[in-house]
């Protein structure tokens, strides 16, 4: 018998939070669909592993109800035990195939299927279309990621030298570890400068942030079949769907690129952008969002308005202490770049929904707050100055900077007087670093933060946190024994575990 290799080497426990059913909910609705209210939807994730990315929406919507399949049994068991610990019944893992799906599983209102349809046999990937098709309600959204060229061309060159050192070795630590050692061999050794040495060299550097988990399966799986993104497309249009969108609108538009690129994407089709976008970003990787081929999408984002959602940056910039009123640009820097400020106006919006992170906010809160923040002199005036603030955000959102929904996730901006974190993320603490935030990112938190974590169960204050954690206190932790400096100690960790978006209202 065949060991799963995701029994072997299970899979990094990954929440995807571009990927979350509010993304979906949000980009049907702005692409003029209805589809069905994220709090109360059914949800269905297909290789769903160890569970990390449905078990905190189970929490996150207890009228909704969510089904993950997987064929792993020890990454089944993995989640099942979670979901029992953290008290969820609203989620469901079932180990099987996905082949195994058919009507009498029912309709859903969303289709995950993350890293799975390039790393299977066709007729899987196939098979993932087709429960697509006939398991989705008709207002449904499915999110499919993949593999691309041509970005996943220079990746080859790199796994096929790694599959050929590691060709006849079975165990997959093995694997992994002579895995990494050929492509640091290669690059060392490869004549510097030429074509094959600088894609060795970009690889390398990821290769050397990859956890084995990513490596054994990404990498060196038998099965890794890229396609290009039209190609994609046409097979989504073969099982009865259609392409809807990316998880990502910024990513489907050509606004970051050059002018010239931006003059020869005019006028082209949504799929000719998207295809040559990716030939110009050497892109290797796409998130898309399928819908039933029979929905009329409505492209002309005539009725799309920012003012109808709740709104937030899609990461918490520096600095938060700029002179709005000087005539030097502030530079924001993002996780995904930098946006320059050379307005009042924009310096203080920009300052308006710092002070907001990680919570979402109206766009009647946030145009307060603005007018609150800048002097007489600066203000907008009443006539157009909701127009204008509208127009700043717009930009914002079309270059990836904010992020809009309908139902945002309920993060608390400030500690309370007793902090509370979500049982699963305290269930999370007990056993592993890797956290799953309120707005659904994977981040990884040292072992006093997660012995600050474990006890935000909203019943105690931070003197209790702090005389807890002191009562377990051993030498070998490194963490103060007094009074005062362990509480100034807990003070801190509540303030960053805020800002990760890891306590809840
Ligand atoms: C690369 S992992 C991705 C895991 C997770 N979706 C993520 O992105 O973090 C692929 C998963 O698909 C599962 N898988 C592969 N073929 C499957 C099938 N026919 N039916 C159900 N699950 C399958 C594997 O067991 C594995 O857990």
């Amino acid at each position: 018998m065949t060991i799963n290799p995701y029994d072997q080497i299970p899979y990094p426990k990954y929440a995807h939070c571009e990927s979350h059913p509010r993304v979906l909910e949000f980009m049907a609705t702005m692409f003029g669909m209805q589809p069905c209210a994220i709090n109360r939807a059914r949800v269905l994730e297909l290789g769903c592993a160890s569970g990390t990315n449905l078990l905190p929406m189970a929490q996150e919507f207890p009228d909704g109800s969510f089904i993950g399949i997987d064929l792993s049994e020890k990454q089944i068991a993995a989640a099942q035990s979670m979901a029992a610990e953290a008290s969820l019944d609203n989620v469901e893992f079932v180990e099987g195939s996905l082949h195994d799906i058919d009507d009498s599983w029912g309709h859903f209102d969303y289709i995950l299927c993350h890293g799975v349809y390039s790393w299977v046999p066709a007729e899987t990937a196939n098979e993932i279309l087709a429960v697509c098709r006939r398991n989705l309600t008709p207002q449904g959204v499915a999110m499919v990621s993949y593999n691309v060229y041509p970005g996943w061309h220079f990746r080859t060159i790199v796994r096929d030298m790694m599959l050929y050192h590691v060709r006849g070795i079975e165990d997959p630590n093995e694997r992994v570890k002579k895995a990494r050692g050929i492509a640091h061999f290669l690059t060392e050794n490869v004549p510097a400068g030429s074509a094959v040495h600088a894609v060795l060299e970009e690889q390398c550097g990821l290769i050397d942030k990859a956890e084995d988990g990513y490596l054994v399966h990404d990498q060196l799986e038998l099965h890794n079949h890229p396609l290009y993104f039209r190609e994609f497309v046409q097979h989504a249009e073969s099982a009865g769907l259609q392409y809807l969108s990316e998880v990502n609108f910024a990513a489907m538009l050509a606004s970051g690129t050059p002018p010239a690129v931006q003059r020869a994407m005019a006028g082209r089709s949504l799929i000719e952008v998207g295809q040559y976008l990716d030939f110009f970003q050497n892109r290797s990787f796409r998130k898309s969002l399928l819908c039933q081929s029979e929905i009329v999408i409505d492209r002309s984002l005539r009725s799309f308005s920012l003012d109808q959602f709740s709104l937030v940056l899609t990461g918490q910039p520096e600095p938060l202490d700029v002179d709005l009123l000087s005539s030097d640009a502030a530079r924001f820097q993002m996780p995904k770049g930098g946006v320059s400020a050379g307005t009042p106006l924009l310096k203080a919006i920009m300052v308006c929904l710092s002070e907001f992170w990680p919570q979402s906010t109206s766009f009647d809160d946030v145009y307060e707050a603005v007018l609150k923040k800048l002097p007489d002199s600066c203000r907008p005036n009443k006539d157009d100055g909701r127009e204008k603030v509208l127009q700043l955000l717009d930009t914002l959102f079309r270059t990836g900077f904010l992020d809009a929904a309908l139902h945002p996730p309920r993060v608390a901006r400030m500690p309370s007087d007793k902090p509370l974190a979500s049982l699963l993320a305290r269930t999370q603490a007990r056993y592993d670093s890797s956290i799953t935030t309120c707005r659904h990112e994977s981040i990884q938190i040292s072992k006093l933060e997660r012995q600050v974590l474990m006890q935000l169960n909203g019943q105690s204050d931070q003197s209790a946190i702090a005389e807890s954690l002191q009562r377990g206190v051993s030498p070998d932790d490194g963490l103060p024994s007094d009074e005062i400096s362990m509480q100034q100690l807990v003070t801190t960790t509540l303030e960053k575990l805020g800002q990760w978006a890891l306590l809840v209202e």
